[in-house]
């Protein structure tokens, strides 16, 4: 499917590998739903980004700022949030059909079965499972709702398509480390219920895929030491360094674009395989 002119929903939008992919999109074309929450930098960004749309439209004449063709919007919502999503949902099909959905939004809160305080809190684990794993369902089944309802799209060299859903699994749904209970089973869930969703929702002309991300240099990394991110990048056999967002963004951006990607997981990792810690 081309991406110029579809809409594409994009949550944790505001930062790392969601805020790359929503501005790979955007500068392809495509109108952007950034869904992140209440306090992120969602606005900021869906401003920047409309700026540089309106620089690359050309001002007309009179030096009014030109209109691009294409809009990002922010829609602040929690990913676990019935509601919430359902009206980022409205707000994405209020632009045209939505096509394109990415979710990013995710947390990676460590913690050991028996860690230096005692045992996990149970809350702490279901917050992760909570988050990576049935807010992502969420926004599927909701966003899956408005694809299905639209009319099939027939651009690029595919074929007819609804639309694409792209989740992000981790390394860690399968060389999960000590202290990755949680994030390894939400993300080995979100790996594993890829092929059952693209089955379905096959008749429907929507693909699945996800992507397994390896180290990337987001914010999520940046809470990390220098030290700790350096011999993280050193641990990636080639390219040995840690992954970019906008790498994400590519691929994110090819699996639009390639018809016959489905119902896979795709490791973006330089070949990295994480040792036990
Ligand atoms: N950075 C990495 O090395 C790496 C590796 C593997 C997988 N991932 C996964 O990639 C995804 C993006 O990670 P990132 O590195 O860009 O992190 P990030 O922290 O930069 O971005 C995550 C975004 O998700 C948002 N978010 C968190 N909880 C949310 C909620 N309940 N509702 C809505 N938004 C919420 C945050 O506000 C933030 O903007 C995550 O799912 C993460 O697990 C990252």
């Amino acid at each position: 499917m081309d991406i110029k002119g579809t809409v594409a929903l994009i949550t944790g939008g505001a930062s790392g590998l969601g805020a790359a992919t929503a501005r790979r999109l955007f500068d392809a074309g495509a109108s952007v739903v950034l869904v992140d929450l209440p306090g992120s930098a969602g606005e900021a960004f869906a401003a920047e980004l409309n700026a540089a749309g309106r620089v690359r439209a050309g001002a007309p004449g009179d030096g009014s700022p030109a209109e691009p063709a294409n809009k990002a919007v922010f829609a602040a919502a929690d990913v676990t949030s019935e509601p919430e999503v359902q009206a980022a949902v409205d707000a994405a099909v209020a632009l045209g059909p939505l096509r394109i959905v990415v979710n990013c939004a995710g947390i990676a809160t460590p913690g050991k079965v028996l860690g230096r305080d005692g045992v996990l809190p149970l809350e702490n684990f279901s917050r992760v499972i909570q988050i990576n794993l049935v807010g992502t369902f969420n926004v599927i089944r909701l966003a899956a709702a408005a694809m299905a309802a639209a009319e099939p799209a027939v651009t690029g060299l595919g074929g007819p398509e609804r639309g694409v859903i792209i989740n992000t699994a981790s390394v860690a749904a399968f060389d999960g480390q000590i202290g990755q209970p949680a994030y390894a089973a939400s993300k080995g869930a979100v790996h594993a219920m890829t092929l059952p969703i693209a089955r379905e929702l096959a008749r429907s002309l929507i693909r699945v895929v996800t992507i397994a991300p390896g180290i990337f240099e987001t914010p999520m990394m940046a809470g990390l030491p220098q030290e700790a991110q350096d011999s993280l990048g050193h641990q990636v056999p080639h390219p040995s360094r840690l992954g970019r967002p906008a790498e994400y963004a590519n691929l994110a951006a090819h699996i639009v674009e390639n018809a016959m990607l489905n119902g896979e997981t795709i490791r973006l990792d330089g070949a990295i395989r994480m040792g036990p810690k």
